[in-house]
């Protein structure tokens, strides 16, 4: 990253309020690339203006889809129809986001032209055969660096052919690159997946007019060739960014915070689950279907936590929200474990060992497992400076510490937070934080 940002958080302060955090990034990624894809013109509204989606509503202009926006959240694609898309005049730069990477790369594996994608110094280092390999097996031709790694160099006018492939990792994203590949493909694509996994993809096609079906439990398909309809797409809230407040709140005594219209699909919503396990005190209120997508408002007040075992089949419906996880658990009377978990080990940071390393410089103590990690829970955290390493979930996670520190928390290499929460900080100090940015 070029900018150096950094957070200092004064310790203490408690979270009130009602507050709406920014959209769900899965499903503004999702958003551009159908509307891009559909017949006629898609209207977005609460669309994440963050770095990540931008890479991917940068990608589709340079492929000579106009887009209007985003302004305030809305944002207008001009649907150029399933082969609509144009050759782009340089290499396509996904920045941070590995979401992006990894659907485009399913996505342009059936255009009929040359595309290669690259990232950041993280993005470059995170592993891409687990995308590349399934396409390749429908006959797509491309290849990555040696390592499996980005620059991806993606070879147009393949025609592709459906597949039923496993999951070998229970990752929403690869089963979406297969998807999004078999769109392209002759005939009917599958996928299995080993555990459920967030499902915007699925949804959002249908909502789309593109059939998509469920011939069993964790199996998805859809038949290749057919076309997208435009549509109006309300991008709830996001949960992940909404956790951290989640987490902010029931570890600081005396809050009692509401977030509103909050994406509640039963794939994401592991960290309240996790959470309640633990003691915390939510409610949920207000729950409506927004678009094919369930929202509600979560009112969260603080609670003593108790240290648990983290039940394995919560990890891939909370597989963002660990960072903030742990902070929760350093305030919980008592142990708690996570295994399972070995996929936060590729994240936009190697996040058991980051926020292990993190959390110890802050007094906890934290021990990493090739899987997971266990924190011995207690009265909170001493002061220090940590590092996010570029990535954002660490970096708002331990800016939710200084809740329950006895000194101030200085985090370093703060920029990526604007990947996924843009005006994290003007959000955070207005519900009770203080932070200032140096
Ligand atoms: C995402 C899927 C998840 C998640 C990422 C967004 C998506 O990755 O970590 O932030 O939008 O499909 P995996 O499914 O690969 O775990």
């Amino acid at each position: 990253m070029s900018k150096s940002v950094t957070f200092i958080a004064s310790p203490g302060g408690s979270l009130s309020g009602d507050i709406r955090v920014p959209g769900d990034k899965s499903i503004s990624h999702r958003s551009i690339m159908f509307g891009s894809l559909a017949d006629g013109t898609t209207r977005v509204h609460g669309f994440l203006d963050g770095e990540d989606c931008l890479a991917t509503l940068n990608a589709f202009r340079a492929m000579g889809v106009e887009i209007e926006g985003p302004d305030n959240g809305e944002v207008v694609i001009h649907g150029v129809g399933i082969d609509g898309l144009k050759q782009p005049a340089n290499t396509l730069d996904m920045g941070n986001s590995g979401t992006s990477m990894r659907l485009m790369t399913g996505l342009l594996s059936g255009q009929s032209f040359d595309t290669t994608l690259v990232g950041d110094g993280s993005l470059m280092s995170r592993p891409m055969r687990r995308v590349t390999d399934p396409v390749q097996s429908m006959g797509a031709t491309l290849s990555t660096a040696k390592a499996g790694t980005a620059p991806i160099d993606i070879s147009g006018g393949v025609a592709l052919k459906a597949i039923e492939y496993e999951l070998p990792v229970a990752s929403a994203q690869v089963k979406s690159c297969v998807l999004l590949a078999g769109l392209y493909a002759q005939g009917k694509t599958c996928v299995t997946e080993p555990a459920p996994t967030r499902d915007h993809t699925e949804r959002m096609l249908r909502g789309f007019g593109y059939a998509v079906d469920n011939p069993s439990a964790g199996v998805v398909c859809l038949q290749g060739g057919g076309r997208l309809t435009a549509t109006e797409i309300d991008v709830p809230a996001d949960i992940s960014s909404a956790a951290f407040f989640m987490v902010g709140a029931s570890i600081a005594e005396g809050s009692d915070i509401t977030l509103q219209h909050v994406g509640m699909n039963p794939t994401r919503t592991g960290v309240i689950d996790i959470l309640r396990l633990m003691g915390a005190d939510i409610s949920v209120t207000k729950e409506q279907e927004v678009g094919g997508e369930p929202v509600a408002d979560i009112r969260v007040r603080s609670a003593q936590l108790k240290g648990i075992r983290i039940p394995e089949e919560l990890v891939p419906l909370a597989i963002d929200e660990f960072p903030a996880i742990f902070v929760a658990a350093a305030c919980a009377s008592g142990e708690t474990t996570l295994t399972g978990a070995e996929e936060l080990r590729v994240k936009e940071s190697d996040r058991i060992a980051v926020m292990a390393d993190g959390l110890k410089i802050l007094g906890v103590d934290a021990e990493p497992t090739a899987d997971g990690i266990v924190i011995q829970g207690g009265s909170g955290f001493g002061s220090g400076a940590v590092e996010s390493h570029d990535d954002h979930r660490i970096a708002m996670s331990f800016a939710m510490a200084s809740l329950r520190a006895s000194g101030d928390v200085r985090i370093n290499n703060c920029a990526n937070v604007d990947t996924s929460f843009p005006d994290f900080v003007g959000l955070a100090n207005k519900a009770g934080l203080s932070i200032e940015i140096n």
